[in-house]
């Protein structure tokens, strides 16, 4: 495959970023599209040139390090997929190819397509966790849950912590992400005790951190890798306000 490649070049976070032209003529369709930038890193460093630098980690789509936004999509052409699942079959011989960096005020750049996602690990040690010792794992059927609630924590509980959702969104919210993390502790019983304080201090972070508000387009579930739902934010709003009125 003949690639023409149009990808985000910044040193650092005060220098002027700009898009770069390459080119790439021996892609195949079976690489992964973070093998496809490989290639090319490899190219640039024979030639003593600055290798482009990205995210990446587990390459399987657990980890939620590898955040691109390829031809204006975030995590590219595919639904539910992370960008290092993506492989260049979904492109063509002969394709342009434009790919960024996330685009947010709470992400500010590093270097090239890396940015600074640390918001979002903050907004989790505020909160997003249950703060009790458990000890051993106990047995699966200790404490019963019903089949309907332990899956749809489990779908809160499949996000990865990728940022697409902010990058989507036009006001940069991370209220899919914050959603998904009350709603896979709300909905459990082991995660009743603290729920209250929970949602206040995870929300509380989430707007000193500078995520915009919900724009309500659904772009964050239209990009998310792990297709996690906007009914959650439903949730989220709702924990919220009882937390609030309730005593
Ligand atoms: S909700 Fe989806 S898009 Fe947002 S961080 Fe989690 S996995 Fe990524
Ligand atoms: S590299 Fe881990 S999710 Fe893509």
């Amino acid at each position: 495959m003949r690639l023409t490649l149009k990808i985000w070049r910044q040193k650092n976070r005060k220098s002027k970023g700009e898009f770069v032209n390459y080119q790439l003529n021996n892609a195949t369709p079976d690489m992964s599209f973070l093998e496809m930038l490989d290639l090319l890193n490899l190219e640039l460093a024979r030639k003593d040139e600055d290798t482009i630098s990205f995210d990446h980690d587990c390459r399987e789509g657990i980890c939620g390090s590898c955040g691109l936004y390829i031809n204006g999509r975030a995590h590219g052409p595919l639904r539910g997929v992370a960008a290092c699942q993506l492989h260049m079959r979904s492109f063509k011989d002969g394709d342009t190819i434009v790919i960024e960096p996330w685009r947010a005020k709470a992400f500010p750049p590093i270097k090239d397509l890396v940015v600074d996602r640390t918001a979002l690990d903050r907004i989790m040690q505020s909160g997003g966790f249950v703060s009790v010792k458990t000890g051993g794992a106990p047995d699966a059927n200790a404490i019963p849950i019903p089949k309907v609630i332990a899956d749809q924590a489990f779908e809160a509980a499949a996000c990865i912590g990728c940022g697409a959702c902010v990058a989507a969104c036009k006001n940069a919210s991370a209220m899919l992400f914050v959603s998904a993390k009350v709603s896979q502790l709300a909905l459990l019983p082991q995660g009743h005790a603290e729920r209250k304080d929970r949602v206040q201090k995870i929300i509380a972070q989430m707007d000193r951190e500078g995520f915009g508000a919900c724009s309500n387009t659904y772009a964050c579930e239209a990009e998310c890798p792990k297709q996690i739902s906007v009914s959650h934010i439903a949730r989220l709003n709702r924990e919220f306000m009882l937390a609030q009125i309730l005593p």
